[in-house]
């Protein structure tokens, strides 16, 4: 694959220090306060009949920043029908074409990062960086994937020992269904889109209940950037109805999913359980029980530093977050004491505010997790430190960020996506049994690693079973192009996000031999 080497430059974001568009950001921020913001089903010839449900912010769940309406049955049927009809006509558009709308898409979106920047902040919860690294990373997927576009969907000649004219030939396998996470309402939710349009599928797009909102915006950009109505439409409403509805029904070519393991699983059988239509492709990016190895070579305050900011950034809400920092005996007092300092230090509150570390969580059903958690950990594992929640934060939906001290990495349940920390140490002789107790969870998505030695560091990297490895940094922030993202095992089927191998799997492959 050449693309990797194609020049391509990422989004550069948006500058804090520059005061118009602080202003912009702050402007746009203020706007929410009307809830004037609104989401509803988006399929040529529907009539929604459901009722319009206020969507509140996470860090004052006083303050209603818009409403959303669900797909009803009739309009499921409508999108399904109009994305079949669409098909022929959006595959047969040349590739280069479809790209060019998705890189006007990228246009637009960067000049106007302030106000999807405020739409993440206040349905999502999102910190300002947090909001940067989102829309940066929305504006880099819809270009890269523009650029995958014009370089896989060019015919291929296939020259060789046959004496025919060979040719391989990719085109969109049918329909596409999208079903994306709250963590990144913006930029999973584009990506996904991006590639399986890119590809030459119709799309029909449905984003997390949490973050519906953010969703409806980005199917208008792409709608005013040049995408016909038919070809992507957006259908908010449960996964249990929506989601369900979609993915047992046989017109439906694949589906590319991020979110939890079990509704992977429960979506796949839905896929396997249909009795017509063709073998759909499932692509899905699932959860972590991520790990960070320190041995006794790294630098403490350097550990701190990574680990705190892999599990507690984004209050801890990325599938990539670390959730278990193995720690050699010989710097464990020493890095757990330097932890409990730092995490006195965060912030914790409103996170439309340049001061703010950590945000709030999602909402009540992930806060009601990770206090369920907390209490169990009070009897099974040592407290080390709890941050405290700043001014303000009673009225929304905040957890602060805790670590306590396991007896081992067996002891930990399954994944808390939240700012919870947990820390074990190990002995000198265990480097291969620590890199075996991660493997044993299943889990594969990101590994942290903190080493001054070579021969430790190849020896976790050829052991380990994860999909994103990252040494002496923090473990979080994948850089579409550069670090493409998505795990193994328990934690996704691949192909990874931002890489070169993602658009083919949404892609069908034709030869075409020409006897001349
Ligand atoms: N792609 C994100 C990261 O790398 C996680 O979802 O942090």
């Amino acid at each position: 694959y050449r693309s990797q080497h194609q020049p391509r430059d990422n989004s550069m974001g948006l500058n804090l220090a520059n005061d118009d568009q602080l202003r912009e950001l702050a402007a746009a921020l203020n706007t929410s306060g009307a809830g004037s913001w609104t989401a509803a089903p988006l399929a040529p010839g529907a009539n929604p009949t459901g009722e319009k449900i206020a969507v509140t912010n996470p860090a004052d769940r006083r303050e209603v920043v818009g409403h959303w309406q669900a797909a009803d049955t009739a309009t499921v049927e409508r999108a399904l029908q109009n994305a079949v009809a669409a098909h022929a006509g959006w595959d047969a558009t040349p590739a280069g074409s479809r790209a060019a709308i998705l890189e006007h898409a990228a246009t637009l979106l960067e000049a106007r990062m302030p106000a999807y920047m405020a739409m993440c902040t206040k349905e999502a919860g999102k910190t300002l960086p947090d909001g940067i690294a989102e829309v940066r990373e929305a504006v880099d997927f819809l270009r890269y994937y523009a650029l995958q576009a014009r370089e896989h969907f060019a015919p291929m000649p296939l020259p060789g020992p046959t004496g025919e004219s060979n040719q391989l030939q990719l085109g969109g396998r049918g329909v596409f269904v999208c079903i994306s996470p709250w963590n990144f309402p913006l930029a999973i939710f584009l990506g996904q889109v991006a590639a399986a349009l890119a590809a030459g599928n119709t799309v029909i797009a449905k984003p997390a209940e949490q973050t519906n909102l953010v969703g409806y915006a980005a199917v208008q950009l792409l709608h005013e950037a040049g995408i016909p109505q038919d070809v992507l439409q957006y259908l908010p409403g449960d996964g249990a109805t929506v989601g369900a509805a979609l993915t047992r029904d046989p017109r439906v070519a694949g589906v590319c999913f991020t979110g939890s393991t079990d509704t992977a699983r429960l979506i796949n059988r839905a896929l396997a359980g249909r009795e017509s239509g063709a073998i759909a492709t499932l692509i899905a990016e699932t959860g972590g029980q991520n790990a960070m190895i320190a041995d006794s070579s790294s630098l403490p305050e350097q550990v701190v530093k990574d680990v705190l900011g892999s599990a507690f950034t984004s209050a801890g809400q990325r599938c990539s977050a670390a959730r278990v920092l193995l720690v050699q005996d010989d710097i464990a007092d020493k890095v757990i004491h330097m932890l409990a300092g730092a995490m006195a230090e965060l912030s914790i509150g409103d996170p439309g505010l340049p001061s703010t570390d950590v945000g709030p969580v999602i909402d009540e059903d992930a806060k009601a997790i990770l206090v369920a958690h907390a209490a169990r950990m009070k009897s099974a594992a040592t407290f080390i430190a709890q941050a405290r929640l700043g001014e303000g934060t009673q009225h929304g939906t905040f957890f602060a960020p805790v670590a306590w001290e396991l007896p081992s990495l067996a002891a930990l349940e399954s994944e808390k996506f939240g700012p919870a920390l947990h820390v074990v140490r190990w002995k000198a002789d265990q480097l291969d049994a620590v890199v075996d107790a991660i493997n044993a969870t299943g889990y594969g998505l990101t590994l942290g690693i903190h080493s001054r030695i070579d021969a430790t560091i190849d020896r976790i990297v050829s052991l380990a079973k994860v999909g994103n490895i990252y040494v002496n940094r923090n473990q979080i922030g994948a850089v579409v192009g550069v670090q493409p993202f998505g795990g193994q095992g328990l934690s996704g089927t691949g192909p990874k996000a931002g890489g070169p191998h993602y658009l083919p799997r949404f892609a069908t492959e034709k030869t075409v031999t020409v006897n001349t």
